[in-house]
């Protein structure tokens, strides 16, 4: 069995206090104590590790929090984050020559792709890349990290105004693999929903900052803010997925 957390939009404000009344390092902190607990076999950060834009000393941060737990962890990031000084704090990653951080990574003989949307879009390299890398695989599943959902969702103010920039050409790519599922884990969107859509499937997390409501045009504040991450738990041929929330 393998069990990994899924935490995402943490938006860590080391020199904001307490936006909309939220203790943004608490909140993750919080996730991190549960995670322990519960003994994940490992940790993957959605993005949005930054409350407005990349910062080297947030990152450092989540270092050092994240080092001292014994549970091995995996970081993509989002439109709040700066890949090219992440991968100065994380140094077992580096970014290309358009400075995204792409990378595969196979957890107990699951291959999983970890994608850089943090543009809003993916260079060319990037989608030659990821083709390159779902061609390699022989499993009918595939499992991509990436902040943003690469498909419309259902939220009116993200969809109309902060979602991923090359949803058609995404789409077209995983329709070249019709026998294939994507499974895709993002954020982004700060709320919980699932969207099928072809051969995509795309499961998005609740932010540990704010959630937003998905009915509103503008920023709203989703009635329900409760602090919550996903966990993917793969069982033999069976793959399961939920959130959870804390107390
Ligand atoms: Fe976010």
């Amino acid at each position: 069995m393998l069990k990994i957390a899924f935490l995402t939009d943490h938006h860590v404000s080391l020199h904001t206090k307490n936006p909309f009344g939220i203790d943004t390092e608490n909140r993750f902190l919080q996730l991190l104590e549960v995670i322990q607990q519960k003994k994940y076999d490992g940790i993957i950060l959605g993005g949005d590790l930054c409350y407005l834009e990349g910062d080297a000393e947030t990152y450092d941060w989540y270092l050092n929090h994240l080092a001292s737990l014994d549970i091995p962890f995996n970081i993509i990031s989002g439109n709040h984050d700066n890949s090219e000084l992440l991968v100065k704090t994380f140094k077992d990653y580096s970014v290309n020559e358009d400075k995204e951080l792409f990378y595969t990574k196979t957890w107990h003989d699951v291959p999983m792709i970890f994608l850089d949307t943090a543009k809003g879009f993916m260079g060319e390299k990037q989608y030659i890349w990821l083709e390159n890398q779902i061609r390699q695989q022989d499993a009918k599943n595939i499992f991509i990290f990436m902040h943003h959902p690469p498909i419309p969702c259902g939220s009116k103010l993200m969809d109309s105004r902060y979602a991923f920039l090359q949803s058609e050409k995404f789409v077209s790519l995983c329709q070249r693999f019709p026998d294939m599922v994507f499974n895709i884990f993002a954020g982004h969107y700060h709320i919980e929903r699932t969207v099928f859509h072809k051969n995509i499937i795309c499961h998005i997390t609740p932010s540990s900052y704010v959630n937003i409501d998905p009915e509103k045009e503008e920023f709203t504040l989703h009635p329900c803010q409760d602090n919550s991450y996903r966990e993917l738990i793969w069982e033999g041929p069976d793959f399961s997925t939920n959130i959870v929330c804390i107390p």
